[in-house]
């Protein structure tokens, strides 16, 4: 049963679903450049097509993960929120430049015309996505909408290789809620909870980014990082704003988006000490994420927590919910932001569709998320030739990587089919020693990059209990990067480069298994200098998303801020190499 998840949200993206198996997923932006690119999936839908060798007629079903306050026919309660007062209502004109906010506000026939509108524009949206499959590529096939936190949930249920579990999204606010909890046994999901995006956490941590001067939904690990530094001064203030109350999150400020950001902005003063604030958010999070995820662990009688949602980018939270005595087990799903519901969306109608067939449906844990593009020797010398870059070949890539790693060179990798998610998972990544602590400053500096948590670290997975502490039932997650984890006293000495200066580091564990090159370099690395972890951070330009083709990581190593680039099986020295 091959399925075709698509989402046009942030960010838009597509995934290839064969009988519970990912064949192949894309998210925009790669293709475009344009990071975090919202909008038709175009090219992600054609390049998944193609990385699967599929054609559009092979597609059983096209599943479309929704993103749109037009879905609900209700009333949401921050639709509610808006209706009460002009200026708020005007709020919402600014901040979305949406004249259906000023509907909401006024006469009977204001709100009829509004709520008319909402659904002639959820059949419209319907429609046009209909249209767009048909005339982009000939598909008149059958098409399902699923609700933007169930196409979490599942993202991150069917990746998880759980077969019982309590499955939570956690987000900024995608279809009209913040959150959902589902009881999922044996792939049938149960929805026990939701919180409506009014409530929503999320954007209190989105207000605090952006009055410490960063882009809110976009730089939120600034944050994290920043808030090791600061002590929970205004965790009080905080308090009166976003609380946890039975079972449930409460936005009980009274304020919302822009009015939200101005009442904090008064109460603070103009001489808030940024680190404190964003220790103080950081600290509500976690309590009140913590508490939310606890009680519904209790509720379900589950031990085992999928999580996904824009808000579990937060890996010290990942790490609070993982401590907790409840719980056994913890997966996050690598896509855990939008980019990951058209996976999630396409998993849930596929498994629907194989138990109606009675066709097999693949549970097993993901091992990897290379499922982008890759490129062979050929097309990459082609590109190395274009950008007149002199080059050597290398039968055995990885020992000549390791050895200037070993020398104390930045290197640059290219290799094997892209990574899924936010992270670089090796295959996209720039590598260097752990050793020297003030890498963090100087190759950031390097890379344009303001950055307030260490690199991380991807360690050899066996020597991976000599490294860190607590990660027993959290070994998944710790392959994806998407957890923090307490540093043994050995890593705090010898890797102090990738150490937050709470004693945490957020590794990836490569094994043989998920990907043979990039271990090869990792454990050749360690038979050189005995250390068993290189920093491993992303191989993009400034502001740029990741890097996707030989043209992308030309472009992006010809500014000269690197030593080495192995591309394929090719070395090319930078200027300072
Ligand atoms: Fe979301």
């Amino acid at each position: 049963m091959i399925v075709l998840g698509i989402t046009d949200s942030i960010t838009s993206g597509a995934t290839i679903v064969a009988d519970g198996r990912v064949l192949a997923a894309v998210s925009e932006e790669r293709l475009n450049r344009q990071k975090m690119a919202m909008g038709f999936p175009r090219q992600s839908i054609s390049e998944v097509l193609r990385i699967a060798s599929l054609e559009m007629k092979d597609v059983d079903h096209i599943a479309v993960a929704t993103n749109s306050l037009f879905w609900r026919p209700e009333p949401t309660k921050l639709e509610d929120y808006f209706r009460k007062s002009k200026e708020r209502s005007r709020d919402l004109f600014l901040a979305s430049g949406s004249f259906f906010a000023k509907l909401t506000n006024g006469s009977p026939m204001s709100r009829k015309i509004y709520y008319e509108l909402k659904a002639l524009l959820t059949r419209g949206r319907k429609t046009k996505i209909r249209d767009l499959l048909a005339e982009g590529w000939g598909y008149r096939g059958e098409v399902s909408f699923i609700d933007h936190h169930l196409a979490h949930c599942a993202s991150a249920y069917f990746t998880s290789g759980m077969e019982n579990a309590v499955s939570i999204s956690l987000d900024g606010a995608g279809d009209g809620c913040s959150s959902h909890v589902y009881r999922v046994e044996n792939g049938q999901f149960k929805l026990l909870h939701k919180i409506d995006s009014y409530d929503s956490v999320g954007n209190y941590y989105a207000y605090v980014t952006h009055l410490c001067g960063f882009h809110a939904h976009k730089h939120e690990g600034k944050i994290t990082g920043l808030a090791a530094y600061g002590k929970p001064t205004y965790v009080d203030l905080l308090k009166r704003y976003v609380q946890y109350q039975e079972g449930s999150i409460h936005n009980i400020g009274g304020c919302f988006d822009w009015s939200a950001i101005r009442k904090l902005e008064s109460e603070l003063g103009p001489a808030f000490k940024m680190e404190d604030l964003a220790c103080s958010i950081q600290w509500i999070l976690e309590d009140v994420a913590t508490k939310f995820v606890q009680y519904w662990v209790k509720q379900s009688g589950m031990s085992h927590v999928a999580l996904s949602g824009g808000v579990v980018a937060n890996v010290k939270l990942n790490q609070r919910i993982h401590a907790l005595r409840e719980v056994k087990h913890t997966f996050i799903h690598p896509g855990m932001g939008d980019d990951g519901l058209a996976t999630g969306a396409a998993l849930f109608k596929c498994f629907q569709l194989c138990q109606r067939a009675q066709q097999p449906f693949d549970r097993n844990p993901i091992n990897n998320v290379y499922w982008g593009p890759e490129f062979s020797n050929r097309e990459i010398e082609r590109e190395l030739d274009a950008f007149g870059m002199p080059y050597q070949f290398h039968q055995d890539i990885e020992k000549r990587v390791a050895g200037l790693l070993a020398d104390g060179k930045i290197v640059a990798r290219f290799g094997g089919r892209m990574e899924y998610g936010p992270r670089s998972l090796g295959n996209r990544s720039i590598l260097y020693q752990t050793v020297d602590t003030t890498v963090n400053d100087w190759l950031n500096k390097r890379l344009k990059r303001t950055e307030f948590m260490p690199f991380a670290p991807v360690t050899v997975k066996e020597y991976a209990y000599q490294c860190y502490t607590g990660l027993e039932g959290a070994e998944l997650p710790a392959k994806f990067m998407t957890i923090t984890t307490d540093c043994t006293e050995e890593m705090a000495a010898h890797c102090p480069a990738v150490v937050h200066i709470d004693g945490t580091a957020r590794p990836q564990l490569v094994d043989q298994e998920s990907n043979a090159s990039y271990y090869q370099i990792v454990d050749e690395y360690r038979k050189i200098t005995g250390i068993p972890c290189l920093v491993n951070t992303s191989f993009n330009m400034h502001e740029e998303p990741i890097v996707c083709t030989p043209n992308d990581a030309l472009r992006a190593f010809r500014d000269g801020s690197l030593d080495y680039l192995a591309i394929g099986n090719f070395i090319v020295n930078g200027p300072s190499a």
